[in-house]
């Protein structure tokens, strides 16, 4: 192998390993709970937001019931944001990337507050009311925020 050659084998080699190890700690770093359907909304635990060395700054929510899942931020001082993973342009399910949410189909992105950061969206996100009741926290599914 001359010395060109070697150099760009080492280089992808580099980038491949770099990149696997940012993917698996994304993946690792985002937690997917499955929320209580009560009357008036979804509750989740706050132990779903804990970790061995802190806090996760959000969580995301699932239920059968449901057809987009509910990103949760912990924007703290014991205060949450609630958003639809649902954009506002045309319906594709959002995807989260620490403090955003972004867009897979065409590249939107909005904020953990659900402010529109990037079009074509024009709309922030469908945002729900939080309160937090002992150790959990109740998501009201009833109104927007
Ligand atoms: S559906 Fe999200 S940017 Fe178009």
């Amino acid at each position: 192998m001359d010395r060109r050659k070697f150099i760009k084998a080492g280089c992808i080699s580099c980038v491949s390993v770099s990149l696997l190890s940012t993917l698996v700690q994304s993946c690792k770093s985002v937690k997917y709970v499955s929320g209580n359907m009560e009357a008036n909304g979804i509750s989740v635990s706050l132990k779903d937001f804990e970790t061995k060395n802190g806090q996760r700054p959000y969580v995301i929510v699932q239920h059968p019931d449901m057809q987009y899942p509910i990103c949760v931020y912990n924007t703290g001082n014991n205060n949450y944001s609630a958003l639809l993973m649902r954009c506002t342009h045309q319906g594709a399910e959002l995807q989260v990337s620490g403090d955003q949410l972004t867009c897979p189909a065409h590249g939107s992105a909005f904020d953990k507050y659900g402010k529109v950061l990037q079009s074509p969206a024009a709309e922030n996100l469908r945002t729900f009311p939080v309160s937090v009741a002992e150790q959990s926290l109740l998501i009201d599914l009833r109104k927007k925020s």
